[in-house]
């Protein structure tokens, strides 16, 4: 399937920056929304050096909240609301700066979980409204289990992951032209995850964005684990009794 425009949001993300390159050829404009005004800049030039029509707006998920981003997005592009939105921007504090902080806490919840769902229900109203969009909202693996470490984070994407199913369900009530995507990657060596000692079976964001950008063009929508066979593994994890889950440190 043929993008006309998608809307990224958190754009100088390493996944959303690799997702974006890979859907050149198969998506024609790009408007990208995000924080580093410089950083955005170097992303759309990359955009536009593969030959795209790249359109940019600032965007602070702390401060922002009421902005209407597809609306932004809709005047740029002619009229047209973007096919696709992906919703890539989140923070990983350090676990042991955050567990007994709850300024930060409340700052991780802020970006990775109320911006996200906000942002969600502006673009539910305005795909509804017109009948069709993809909705994709990376999530994370770690969702599926709290585990010792960094379980503030994983609360703030399980939110995501729920809200995401209900959305679909309703979606699928109305029209198969409606699709969310639940966007679960295990580890990937990004600058979020540089401060980690330990990370199980990395992947790179070239490999993830590439499968993010196959998802986003394909037909399919669900919760998808990239690569696949984080499922089984996040399958049994849930079933690991309390004692099993206290030997995994990351
Ligand atoms: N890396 C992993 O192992 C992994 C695994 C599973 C899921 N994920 C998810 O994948 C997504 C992309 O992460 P990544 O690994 O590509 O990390 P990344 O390169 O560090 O990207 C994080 C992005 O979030 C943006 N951001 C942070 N706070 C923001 C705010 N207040 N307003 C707007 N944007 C803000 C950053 O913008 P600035 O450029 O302004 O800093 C940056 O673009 C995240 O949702 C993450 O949770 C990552």
């Amino acid at each position: 399937m043929s993008l006309s425009s998608i809307l990224i949001v958190g754009a100088t993300s390493a996944i959303a920056e690799q997702t974006a390159l890979a859907l050149v050829g198969r998506c024609k404009r790009f408007v990208l929304a995000a924080r580093n005004h410089e950083r955005l800049l170097g992303v759309a030039g990359r955009l536009r050096a593969r030959g795209a029509t790249v359109y940019t707006f600032a965007y602070d998920a702390e401060r922002m909240h009421d902005v209407d981003l597809l609306a932004q997005a809709r005047q740029v592009l002619g009229g047209e609301l973007p096919d696709a939105v992906l919703i890539a921007h989140a923070v990983l504090p350090r676990h042991e700066e955050v567990v007994h902080d709850p300024i930060m806490a409340h700052r991780t919840l802020e970006i990775n979980t109320v911006s996200v769902l906000t942002l969600c229900t502006a673009v539910c109203r305005h795909f509804e409204e017109r009948g069709s969009g993809v909705l994709a909202v990376i999530s994370s693996v770690a969702a599926d289990r709290g585990r010792v470490n960094n379980f503030l984070y994983a609360a703030s994407k399980a939110a995501l992951d729920v809200y995401l199913d209900g959305v679909r369900l309703r979606w699928k009530l109305r029209s198969s032209q409606l699709r969310v995507l639940t966007i679960k990657p295990g580890y990937v060596r990004t600058p979020m995850t540089a401060h980690l000692e330990r990370m199980l079976f990395p992947a790179s964001p070239e490999r993830v964005g590439a499968a993010i950008a196959r998802l986003i063009a394909g037909r399919r929508d669900g919760r998808r684990y990239i690569p696949w066979w984080w499922r089984p593994i996040m399958a049994i994890a849930r079933l690991l009794p309390d004692r099993v889950m206290l030997s995994i440190k990351q």
